[in-house]
């Protein structure tokens, strides 16, 4: 699908503005949102080490603050040859995905994975939990 390959080349090209002087692990994401606008972040290092901001919620909290709620597609590139997200970044997706979300872990734009938040975070806690 052309829109996922381009969206995983700029993924990689975005990578390149990480800030990681720590770890050297660089992580970018693109989000596409239901209303099909693309957000786009990097992780975020800090030298107290705990502050640091993973790409993920980079992108999303972007997204979040342009008044987007829902996920239709989120890509993930990084350092090893296929990044997963952390369980912070798990959890924090689950609250704007829904079934049919797209979370795609991309080598590159030939070589990707795709998944439902169900499959990452299975028996998750959400605010379904708290109606
Ligand atoms: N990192 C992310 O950006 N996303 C993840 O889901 C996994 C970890 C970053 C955080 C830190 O800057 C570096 O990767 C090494 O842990």
């Amino acid at each position: 699908m052309t829109e996922i390959k381009d969206l995983i080349k700029r993924t990689i090209a975005l990578k390149e503005k990480a800030y990681t002087p720590y770890s050297h692990f660089r992580v970018a994401a693109a989000v596409k949102m239901k209303s099909g606008k693309i957000y786009e972040g990097i992780n975020i290092e800090n030298a107290a080490y705990s502050p640091t901001l993973c790409a993920e919620r980079s992108a999303l909290a972007g997204a979040i603050s342009a008044g987007e709620r829902e996920i239709d597609t989120i890509i993930i590139n990084g350092d090893s040859e296929y990044t997963y997200p952390c369980g912070v970044c798990r959890q924090f997706i689950r609250e704007f995905a829904d079934k049919d979300t797209k979370i795609i872990i991309a080598k590159d734009e030939n070589s990707y994975k795709t998944y439902t938040i169900d499959e990452l975070l299975p028996y998750s806690f959400s605010k379904e939990d708290l109606e």
